[in-house]
């Protein structure tokens, strides 16, 4: 939600900023801005509705300022206007936001803030209150007024009098920092800098940061300093660039089976599953008696399969829960109930509270994150961390393969540690994950068929993905990723359940994307297949099956990679991306930046 730069330096600012903010624009993308000091010290603002691109066109060429703040916006109070953009500018203030100030209209009434504000915007009433509170010593000023708040954000702060240098302050939303040579850099994230610098640390909740050309000082809001404790990722600036892909959806697709090799081979010895760099003890996997998953969208997504399996292969009760709702019920958990959180950002808000509230109730808490040092990773017992690399397309594909790919390893080893498999089975069960990644490179194979069957599908209104077992949880996901980036809406339903309802939907032409991969319910969901395309549902069917020849049962056949039915989950969501990234293009759509969504929801 919103992506925030600032940068302090010897280079010229403005490019620095509007590079970071073409790298944040999958954060959010209705408007961009940035502000500056001038030589004369004063500020300045150019921001505009539209993408990054549009910005740039307004951007002044002879700006050599070299001190500067910069927003992508995700529109959450008042629409896309250019006065809703950031940054806000109040009097000796100027500042961008990511989050939500939710008591705003109290404080604009209760500091007599009304008759400044020209936005509709929560931002500008916050720095309207910088602004009337300032006294001329900017932390100060800072550390009295997020007193105030109640809310999410990350402010970046520029006081007319204080040229060249940042401010910045965050709760919840999250902000990373580094000094390098050119200078210093803040932003929502480190694709927004990595060019200069892959080391960074992650700005701790109320501290105040000071940016400078000399550096960064951080201070807790006493006026403590405290050393900042960096950390360093191992991927590099192309991680975060296409590419020569035409998008960063097609590109994280085929970067599937690196990613998936990249995940499991650390935790792998000897063909058994193994958590000792991860620093996760055999204890913890101990008198589990049942598991709850909690996450949202495609990561949750990833743990109805991880129910799916872990139900079937080691009896274990699993509940998945979306985080959204978990976080307001009253949550069956105890102590030897295990939590595990699922997230690639690690800093969706509804999944970080959902967390916080199971750290109430067991030490049995276990976070599946990408991002390294998110606050989803520092908050949870245990870290599992996936090795996607950076996912910028807002469709999750990657991320998804290595959580399920995690999910698989968990598997195993709590299966092992409860004794409830065998090790010659585990180790078969390891070989058998550790073929995934060429599997899913002989299906990434078929994309020109899939963009060819797609077609058929650009001017549906509706669609539906059927399976049963592993394959309706898979379906989900299928489902998810047509509607977010086609606007298709497609639904996921168990295949026996359509004739309860859900078949009335069924006419002439509209697709049904079938799975077909599980033998002890194949037949049953052929018969239910059947069912659809005798109702005139164009059929793509998906299944092991080479020999199907059957025109009765399906339009298009799909034939994936022989492997066992418990991983066949692979292949199969790697057809369901397709799919959806060609319905995107096939309309004339950018897959990577759907409209109203935002790769990270830091906002309720
Ligand atoms: C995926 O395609 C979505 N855009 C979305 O559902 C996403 O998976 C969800 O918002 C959770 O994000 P997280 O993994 O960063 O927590």
């Amino acid at each position: 939600m919103c992506g925030i730069i600032g940068f302090t330096g010897k280079s010229e600012a403005q490019n620095i900023l509007l590079n970071g903010l073409a790298s944040l624009e999958y954060r959010g993308y209705d408007s961009a801005g940035i502000s500056y000091f001038k030589d004369t010290g004063k500020i300045s603002i150019r921001k505009t509705v539209g993408k990054v691109k549009d910005l740039r066109a307004i951007c002044d060429d002879e700006n050599n300022s070299t001190c500067g703040i910069g927003h992508t916006r995700w529109a959450t109070h008042g629409g896309v206007t250019n006065s809703n953009a950031h940054p806000h500018k109040v009097g000796n203030v100027s500042l961008i936001h990511n989050g939500i100030i939710e008591n705003y209209h109290e404080l604009a009434e209760n500091y007599d803030l009304k008759e400044t504000l020209i936005s509709e915007t929560d931002t500008e009433v916050a720095a309207a209150l910088f602004n009337k509170l300032y006294d001329g010593n900017p932390e100060e000023t800072i550390q009295n007024v997020v007193k105030l708040f109640n809310g999410s954000f990350a402010f970046c702060i520029m006081f007319k009098d204080h040229p060249g240098i940042i401010y910045a302050i965050r709760n919840v939303s999250p902000m990373v920092a580094a000094y390098c040579e050119e200078g210093s850099f803040i932003a929502s994230d480190l694709t927004a800098f990595i060019n200069y610098s892959k080391r960074y640390f992650i700005v701790p909740e109320y501290h105040i940061i000071t940016m400078t050309t000399e550096g960064i000082i951080l201070k807790d809001l006493e006026g403590n300093t405290v050393e900042p404790e960096y950390l360093e990722v191992n991927w590099d600036v192309a991680a975060a660039q296409k590419d020569g892909y035409p998008h960063f959806m097609i590109k994280e697709i085929h970067e599937q089976p690196e990613a998936i090799t990249r995940t499991l081979s650390p935790r792998i010895k000897d063909s058994l599953p193994d958590f000792t760099e991860d620093s996760i003890p055999d204890e913890f996997f101990k008198n589990c008696s049942d598991i709850t998953i909690v996450a949202c969208g495609t990561a949750m997504y990833a743990g109805m399969v991880g129910k799916t399996l872990i139900q079937s292969m080691l009896q274990i009760p699993v509940t998945v829960s979306i985080a959204s709702e978990f976080r307001y019920e009253e949550p069956v958990i105890h102590e030897n109930s295990m939590v595990i959180v699922v997230s690639q950002s690690g800093e969706t808000i509804d999944t970080l509270e959902a967390l916080r509230l199971a750290n109430q109730y067991t030490k049995k808490t276990l976070a599946i994150v990408n991002v390294k040092g998110s606050s989803i990773a520092r908050e949870s017992n245990y870290v599992l961390y996936t090795h996607a690399g950076p996912e910028i397309a807002v469709a999750s594909t990657k991320a998804y393969t290595v959580q399920v790919a995690s999910f698989y390893l968990l598997a195993c080893k709590l299966g092992l540690v409860l004794n409830k498999i065998e090790e010659a089975y585990a180790k078969d069960f390891i070989q058998t994950l550790q073929k995934t990644p060429k599997n899913i490179a002989a299906v990434i194979e078929q994309a020109d068929t899939v963009e060819r069957l797609t077609k058929r599908m650009i001017n549906a209104q509706n669609a539906f993905f059927i399976g049963r077992g592993l394959d309706y949880t898979l379906s989900m996901e299928g489902a998810l990723k047509l509607k977010e980036i086609s606007y298709i809406h497609a639904e996921a339903y168990a295949a026996g359940e359509l004739k309860h309802g859900t078949i009335a939907l069924i006419s002439e032409g509209i697709p049904v994307i079938a799975v077909a991969t599980q033998k002890h319910v194949y037949s049953k969901v052929i018969s239910n297949i059947r069912e659809v395309k005798a109702r005139g549902a164009y059929v793509i069917l998906l299944s092991k099956d080479k020999e199907l020849t059957d025109s009765s049962i399906c339009d298009v056949h799909i034939t994936l990679p022989d492997t066992p039915d418990a991983f066949t989950v692979f292949n199969s969501v790697v057809i369901f991306q397709l799919i959806a990234y060609y319905a995107s293009i096939g309309k004339g759509l950018n897959p990577d930046q759907p409209r109203n969504l935002a790769k990270s929801v830091t906002v309720e």
